[in-house]
C-alpha cells in the first residue's frame, strides 16, 4: 500500500496534487468535481486586492466618511456602476465550499500593495478558508525604483496579513527578484508555510500581420516546467518552509519531477483545463504506479533525493549556458 499523503505547511493533503488558483476555482460545482476525481487541496480563484479596496472605498463614499483614503477618487466611486459585491462573493464561496468539500479550501488574494486591504484576510479566516495565498506580483519595470523599493513591498504585505490571521500563510510568487535565491530564503523567514514557486503571468503578443498587441499563450505548455524545476532544486532544503510547484506542470512525470527536486506538492492549472479535471484521477494513478515500480512506500522515500543539496550533480542546476555539449545541435 502506498502512503499518498503529504505536509503541505501545517496542512497534511491526502495527496501532492492541488488545483491551483483559476477559473476552475471559482464555483463549488468545479471544485466538488476536482475533489471528486482526487485533488489533495484546491485553492480558490483570487480575489483582487482592487477589487477589495474599490468596494471598501464604495462603501465609505455611501457612508460619507471624512477618513476617505484617497479622495480625489470618490466622485468616481459615487458613480462606479460596476460590480460591488465580489468580497461578499468571495466569503459566500469560501462557506459554500466549506461546507461541500473535505479536502482543505485555500483562498488567495492578487496583491500589489500593502495598503489599505490587508483588513480583509481576516474576513477570510473567519469564513473557514484553511489556509490562504498570496499571489503577489510587482512588475520591476519602473526604473525609478530600486530593487530594495520593490522587494520592501513583499515584506510589508506578508507582515501586515500574518499579523492579522492565525490560518497558515503561502505565498506565490513570480522568478523577478533581484538575487532569487537570497530573495526567496528571506521571504520563507518570515513565518509562512509554503512558497509556490511560480506564478505565470498574462504576456502580451504582437501580430505580425495586423500589427495589433495580442494575447500570448493563456495556457503552459509541459516545457514551461524547466525554469520551476530548477529553482525548486535550488531551493529544497535551504528555505524555511515547504515548496509547492507550479507551471507547466501538466502530467504525472511532471509531478514526479519536481517531488523529486524537492516540492512538498503541485499545483495544476492548465492541464485541468486542457484535459477535463477527470485528468486529475489519471496523474494520480500514474503517479501512483511509479511509486510502486520504484519501490516506493512514502513520498519521504524520494522527495529533494535529486535536489541541488541531495544530487550526486549539484552544479547541473547552476549551469545556464549550452557550451561545448551542444556545440553539434540540431543532431540529425
Ligand atoms: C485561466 C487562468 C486563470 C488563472 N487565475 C489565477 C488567479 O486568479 N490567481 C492566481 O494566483 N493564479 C491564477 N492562474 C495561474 C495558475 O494558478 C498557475 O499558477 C499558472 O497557470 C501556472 O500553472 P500551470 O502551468 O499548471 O497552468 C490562472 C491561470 C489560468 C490559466
Amino acid at each position: 500500500m502506498v502512503d499518498l499523503t503529504t505536509n503541505y505547511g501545517s496542512l497534511e493533503l491526502r495527496n501532492p496534487l492541488v488545483a491551483g488558483s483559476s477559473g476552475l476555482t471559482d464555483n463549488v460545482e468545479n471544485m466538488l468535481e476536482i475533489e471528486k476525481y482526487g485533488a489533495g487541496a484546491v485553492v480558490l480563484k483570487s480575489l483582487f486586492e482592487e477589487e477589495i479596496i474599490r468596494e471598501m472605498k464604495a462603501e465609505m463614499s455611501r457612508m460619507g466618511s471624512p477618513g476617505f483614503i484617497y479622495p480625489e477618487t470618490l466622485e468616481f466611486y459615487d458613480y462606479f456602476d460596476g460590480p460591488k459585491e465580489s468580497t461578499a462573493r468571495y466569503i459566500e464561496l469560501i462557506h459554500k465550499s466549506k461546507s461541500k468539500l473535505s479536502i482543505p479550501v485555500i483562498a488567495s488574494i492578487n496583491c500589489v500593495d500593502s495598503e489599505n486591504w490587508t483588513y480583509f484576510p481576516k474576513k477570510i479566516a473567519e469564513a473557514g478558508a484553511d489556509a490562504l495565498e498570496l499571489n503577489i506580483f510587482i512588475l520591476p519595470a519602473d526604473i525609478n525604483k530600486t530593487a530594495s523599493d520593490n522587494e520592501k513591498l513583499y515584506f510589508n504585505i506578508i507582515e501586515n496579513v500574518k499579523n492579522l490571521v492565525n490560518i497558515p500563510v503561502f505565498v506565490k510568487l513570480s522568478y523577478y527578484a533581484s538575487n532569487l535565491a537570497s530573495f526567496l530564503t528571506e521571504i520563507s523567514k518570515t513565518g509562512i508555510d509554503g512558497l509556490v514557486l511560480f506564478n505565470r503571468f498574462y504576456n502580451p503578443d504582437i501580430d505580425i500581420e495586423t500589427l495589433q498587441i495580442t494575447s500570448g499563450a493563456i495556457l503552459s505548455s509541459p516545457a514551461d516546467i524547466y525554469q520551476t524545476l530548477r529553482w525548486v532544486a535550488i531551493m529544497s532544503n535551504r528555505v524555511e518552509c515547504d515548496i509547492i510547484a507550479s507551471t507547466g506542470i501538466h502530467n504525472a512525470e511532471g509531478v514526479i519531477k519536481q517531488i523529486l527536486a524537492g516540492a512538498s506538492a503541485v499545483q495544476l492549472a492548465s492541464t485541468l483545463y486542457k484535459n477535463g479535471v477527470s485528468y486529475i484521477e489519471t496523474i494520480l494513478k500514474e503517479f501512483e504506479a511509479w511509486m510502486i515500480k520504484k519501490k516506493y512506500t512514502s513520498m519521504n522515500d524520494f522527495k529533494g533525493t535529486l535536489s541541488q543539496e541531495k544530487s550526486s550533480n549539484p552544479a547541473v542546476y547552476s549551469r545556464v549556458q549550452f557550451m561545448k555539449y551542444f556545440r553539434g545541435f540540431p543532431v540529425s
